[in-house]
Parts: structure tokens; C-alpha cells; sequence
């Protein structure tokens, strides 16, 4: 009984040594910091693009105690469910927004990191595709009417013109 106390300790320890020091926890950091770097209109303003969407106003289609159900907001909030620190700037009230899709942003937000893809990609940030929307985008919802992947990323489109695709 003791030896095996004592090994469960070896194990943890030797669990929390295997930790790399510089490990980051990705945080959530809201599409307001997003929106300093993606909302020139010659790069196709991104955070424009989501403001004007039905994902950024997710929330108001809530009415009443749906606001607080977590049945609703778990797929209408993409702040909704997280253990909050300090650091971490995202609302509930910002409905479903770029991190939904893209990824927590705290690693990868830093230019040095965002000009380049792979290290981007590296830091967490997602190139969404049709499996990642299903996640929501599925008969689970109350409201559901189906979901073609190209008629729905068409609606939600926001590319960058000056980039040649
Ligand atoms: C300090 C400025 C800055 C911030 C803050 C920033 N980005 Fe970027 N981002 C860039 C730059 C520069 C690029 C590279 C040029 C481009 O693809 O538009 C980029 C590229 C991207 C790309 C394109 C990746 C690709 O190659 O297809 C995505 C997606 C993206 N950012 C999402 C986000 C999201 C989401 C946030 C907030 C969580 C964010 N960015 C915050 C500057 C920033
Ligand atoms: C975190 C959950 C979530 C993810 C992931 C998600 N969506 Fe949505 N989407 C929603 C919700 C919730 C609404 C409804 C917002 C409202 O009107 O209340 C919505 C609405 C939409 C609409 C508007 C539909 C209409 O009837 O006008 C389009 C288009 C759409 N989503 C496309 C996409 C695409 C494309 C993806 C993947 C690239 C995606 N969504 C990923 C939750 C999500
Ligand atoms: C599995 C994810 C999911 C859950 C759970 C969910 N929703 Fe939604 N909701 C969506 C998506 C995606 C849309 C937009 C397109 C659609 O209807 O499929 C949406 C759209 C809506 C709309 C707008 C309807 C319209 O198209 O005009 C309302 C209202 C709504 N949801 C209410 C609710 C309520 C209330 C709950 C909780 C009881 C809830 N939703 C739970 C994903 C979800
Ligand atoms: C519902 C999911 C969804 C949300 C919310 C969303 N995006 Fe995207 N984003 C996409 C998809 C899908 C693409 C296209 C990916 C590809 O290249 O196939 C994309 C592409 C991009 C690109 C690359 C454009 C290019 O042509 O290089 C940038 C930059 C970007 N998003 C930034 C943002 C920012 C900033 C926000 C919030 C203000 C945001 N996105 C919100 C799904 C989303």
C-alpha cells in the first residue's frame, strides 16, 4: 500500500518534470484584439466582415433565460464553458467569434508569429474547414435547417484581396 503511494508520487513528479519550462497555455483573447491587425479594408477588414454576421450577434437570438442555459451557449458563445484568467479579454457577449473557428489566440496573435503560417499554425491557430463548423452546425441544434458547406462559408466569407489565392 505504501510502495504504491510512493510510486504514484514518483509518477506525478516525474509527470510535472516532463512539462517543457516554456510551455504556453492558449488563451482566448477576444476579437477586439483580432480586429487591430484584421480590419484594413484593403486586407478585406475581417473583424468587419464577422461584426456585420449572424455569428456576432449569436447571443441576441437567445432570449431571456436561454442567455444563461448552457444547452444554448454552448454552441451560440465562444467565451461560454472557459476558466477565464486575468489575461484573457473575450466576453460571453461577443457571440461566436474568431476563436471559435481560428483557435485560441494568445500564442499566435504577435506579428512575428501571424506573418508566418506554419508558425501561426504551430501556435494554435486553425484554418477552419467543414468538420470543424459541423461542431455546431448540426441536428443538435433547435433550429437546425441543414448545412452545405459551400452556400455557408460563401455567407461568411471574409478573404484577404491582396493576397494572390
Ligand atoms: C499584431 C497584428 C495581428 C494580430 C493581433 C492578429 N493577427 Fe492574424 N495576421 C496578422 C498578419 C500580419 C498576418 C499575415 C498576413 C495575412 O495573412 O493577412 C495574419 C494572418 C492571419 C490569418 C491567415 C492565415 C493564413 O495564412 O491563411 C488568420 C486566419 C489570422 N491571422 C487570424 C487572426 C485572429 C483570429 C486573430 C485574433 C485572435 C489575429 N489573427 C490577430 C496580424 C495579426
Ligand atoms: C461555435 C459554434 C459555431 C461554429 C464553429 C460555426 N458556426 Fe455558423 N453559426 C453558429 C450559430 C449559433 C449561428 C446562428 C447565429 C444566430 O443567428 O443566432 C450560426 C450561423 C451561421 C450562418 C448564418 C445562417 C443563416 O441562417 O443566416 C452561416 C452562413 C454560418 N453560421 C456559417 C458557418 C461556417 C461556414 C462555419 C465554419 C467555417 C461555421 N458557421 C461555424 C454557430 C457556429
Ligand atoms: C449544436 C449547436 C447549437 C445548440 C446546442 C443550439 N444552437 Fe441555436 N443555432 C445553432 C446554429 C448553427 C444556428 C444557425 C443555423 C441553424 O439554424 O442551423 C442557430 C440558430 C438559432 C436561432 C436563430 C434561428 C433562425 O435561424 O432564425 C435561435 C433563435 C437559436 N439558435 C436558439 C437556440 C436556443 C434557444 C438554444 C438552446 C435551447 C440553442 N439555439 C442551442 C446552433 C446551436
Ligand atoms: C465561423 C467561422 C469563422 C469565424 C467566426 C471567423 N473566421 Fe476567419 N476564416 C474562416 C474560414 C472558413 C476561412 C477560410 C479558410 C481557408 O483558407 O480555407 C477564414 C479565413 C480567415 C483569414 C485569411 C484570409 C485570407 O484570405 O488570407 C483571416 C485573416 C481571418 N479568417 C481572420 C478572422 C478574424 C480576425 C475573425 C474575427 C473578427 C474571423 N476570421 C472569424 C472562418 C471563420
Amino acid at each position: 500500500m505504501l510502495t504504491r503511494f510512493f510510486s504514484m508520487v514518483l509518477v506525478a513528479g516525474l509527470l510535472v518534470a516532463a512539462v517543457p519550462a516554456q510551455a504556453q497555455t492558449k488563451e482566448y483573447i477576444g476579437a477586439a484584439k483580432c480586429k487591430m491587425c484584421h480590419n484594413k479594408p484593403p486586407q478585406g477588414e475581417q473583424y468587419n466582415k464577422w461584426a456585420s454576421s449572424a455569428h456576432a450577434k449569436a447571443m441576441a437570438s437567445l432570449k431571456g433565460d436561454e442567455a444563461k442555459n448552457p444547452k444554448c451557449l454552448k454552441c451560440h458563445s465562444t467565451a461560454f464553458g472557459l476558466t477565464l484568467s486575468d489575461t484573457q479579454t473575450i466576453t460571453v457577449a461577443e457571440g461566436v467569434s474568431c476563436e471559435s473557428c481560428h483557435g485560441a489566440g494568445s500564442a499566435y496573435k504577435s506579428p512575428a508569429v501571424m506573418k508566418d503560417r506554419a508558425k501561426s499554425i504551430a501556435a494554435g491557430m486553425i484554418i477552419p474547414d467543414e468538420k470543424l463548423c459541423k461542431k455546431c452546425h448540426n441536428a443538435e441544434s433547435p433550429t437546425f435547417k441543414g448545412f452545405d458547406y459551400k452556400t455557408y462559408s460563401a455567407k461568411i466569407a471574409h478573404p484577404n484581396p491582396a493576397k494572390a489565392q
